[in-house]
């Protein structure tokens, strides 16, 4: 396999809004990353993608760009982001900034132009349709809820928006559009930046003629026409050609809905898409047919399926990206592991458990500090406009219980993601010295970064160890892997495989203690104990060791 960098690097995901505020105004800032870089170096992390600072009227949080070439003032400005670029390569890092090009803020000046007259030079810059029968064009719902179309009484037409209505989907037939999102990329890959996270980039290109769908009621309701379209491949190769083949970059794209199959393509080795694709299916364990939020318990049965899927399939054919959570999902250790009594232990348990399967990994901000979901009383103090449209319409609309929404977005919730960074025992946990934009979790006297850095044996800490094993051990990055103890209720297990050598991954991702049933084909004798979230943890021989709560060891064979 060939070696690069960006599959030997970690990365850390910002995102700004929540992470460190220099000013007092209460929204983290680019001048409060710079003051914070050090404490990211020191992870060992090579590599920082950060969520859009880009200008935008925030109805999405800065994934709604209404000018992708400047930056947005609460953020700071293009000089204080010139000054983050030099700051992180002066360290070693590498800065990936997100490309959000499915759609633009419906303040975008391409937008205000396209809405004025049919004939406008930037109308085919969006997806315009007549109303149907005095309908929608289409029966398409968005992902933020009601339908994905929103009618614009100025050309009396309808336009297409896959999430909220301000941010309206761009047209990607058209050629004059793609040239313009090309030199774009060009014009920040020239002022330094070293990639791009592509923001739902599996959903470019829409099936021709708009057709409605007969399925649903679910979140993707469809998503069979827009999800992995017809001509987003051939999207892609040109941008490759365009722009990406010319730079040393790395680039991951947002892709829900993307099969493995699908994933073959865009993350194909031979480099002609993408470098790697973030897939949902492991995010999806815990929903029901309804979608996200008809939630259910995940299995860890249905975890292993999904998790060892990606690894078989995409071994030798393209690369994996690693994620247990990010700035759209609930916090991994109250989703997948225990965030009471075995919080510091859980969560361990998940970064080995992630870490050492083939991929990059991607670590968001908080997670090495065993950040918590929150529960906030009313629904007022959520911030997030995917939780508000969906409250509205299924509470407020449609008269469902309350109670069961709340408790739905307590599990689910974009927000969980979203509360400040937990920097110290100070008011509002360190983040500002005004009022912050979201609320603070109540937890912070706990939990915060101050804490974990005066604790050797911290999860910061423990991070710093695994990400330095990644650097030292190639097998972590390019062995093999293979699932061992299928069927075991509690234990995920895996090995991987590198030239004569072997890695042994153990997971316990239960609250009891259990015994370990090793198969009898691995040579124990001359096993390394690499990394575990206990001390003592080796023994002479592995055959039915017990293995405590949520317990995880790494050996090495040669
Ligand atoms: C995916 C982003 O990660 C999410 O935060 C955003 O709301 C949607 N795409 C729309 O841009």
């Amino acid at each position: 396999m060939e070696k690069n960098w960006w599959k030997e690097s970690v990365v850390y995901q910002i995102y700004p809004r929540s992470f460190k505020d220099s000013n007092g105004d209460g929204i983290g800032d680019i001048k409060g990353i710079i003051s914070k870089l050090d404490y990211i170096k020191n992870l060992g992390v090579d590599v920082i993608w950060l969520s859009p600072v880009y200008k935008s009227p925030n109805d999405d949080n800065g994934y709604d760009i209404s000018d992708y070439k400047s930056i947005m003032d609460e953020f700071g400005t293009m000089e204080d982001m010139d000054e983050l670029i030099s700051e992180m390569h002066s360290r070693g890092m590498k800065l990936m900034m997100d490309l959000v090009v499915n759609h633009s803020s419906d303040e975008h000046h391409w937008f205000m132009e396209s809405r004025k007259s049919k004939d406008n030079p930037y109308r085919d810059y969006y997806i315009w349709k007549p109303g149907k029968d005095g309908n929608e064009p289409n029966n398409w719902t968005s992902f933020f809820s009601g339908s994905a179309w929103q009618y614009d009484e100025e050309t009396d037409e309808y336009y297409l928006h896959l999430f909220s209505k301000k941010q309206p989907d761009l047209n990607w037939e058209n050629p004059r559009l793609r040239k313009e999102v090309y030199d774009m990329m060009k014009w920040w890959l020239d002022k330094g930046i070293d990639g791009f996270r592509m923001d739902v980039i599996n959903l470019i290109s829409k099936a021709d003629g708009l057709p409605s769908t007969s399925k649903g009621p679910a979140y993707d309701w469809g998503g069979e026409f827009f999800m992995n379209g017809p001509r987003v491949h051939q999207y892609l190769q040109e941008m490759n050609r365009e722009v990406l083949s010319k730079y040393d970059m790395m680039t991951v794209g947002e892709s829900p809905g993307a099969s493995t199959e699908d994933a073959a393509k865009y993350a194909n080795l031979d480099g002609t898409e993408l470098n790697m694709i973030f897939t949902f299916e492991h995010m999806d364990i815990d929903s029901g047919p309804g979608g996200k939020w008809d939630v259910k318990a995940w299995e860890l049965s249905d975890l292993k399926e999904v998790m060892s899927k990606w690894q078989y399939d995409l071994h030798d054919k393209a690369w994996n990206s690693l994620y247990l959570n990010n700035h759209d999902q609930p916090r991994m250790v109250s989703r997948f592991g225990n965030d009471k009594e075995y919080r510091v232990v859980s969560a361990k348990m998940l970064a080995t458990f992630l870490h050492m399967m083939q991929g990059t990994p991607y670590i968001y901000q908080g997670e090495e500090l065993g950040m918590t979901n929150v529960q906030f009383d009313s629904i007022e103090d959520y911030k997030d406009i995917e939780i508000q449209n969906m409250y509205r319409e299924k509470v407020i609309e449609n008269g469902e219980d309350h109670d069961k929404v709340m408790e739905s977005i307590y599990i689910k919730g974009r927000d969980n993601a979203r509360t400040p960074i937990q920097w110290s025992t100070d008011e509002n946990a360190g983040f500002t010295t005004g009022t912050p934009w979201i609320k603070v979790n109540p937890n912070y006297k706990e939990i915060n970064a101050e804490q974990v850095l005066s604790d050797s044996d911290s999860i910061y800490y423990y991070y710093q160890k695994l990400i330095k094993l990644r650097k030292e051990y190639e097998i972590i990055v390019y062995g093999k892997y293979d699932l061992i103890l299928e069927d075991h209720p509690q234990i995920y297990a895996y090995t991987r495989t590198w030239k004569d050598e072997k890695l042994l991954v153990i997971n316990n991702f239960s609250s009891e203690e259990v015994i370990l049933p090793l198969p009898a084909n691995l040579d124990f004798h001359t096993a390394e104990l690499l990394i575990g979230n206990y001390e003592e943890a080796y023994a002479t021989s592995l055959y039915d060791e017990k293995l405590k709560p949520f317990e995880t060891r790494v050996y090495l064979f040669k």
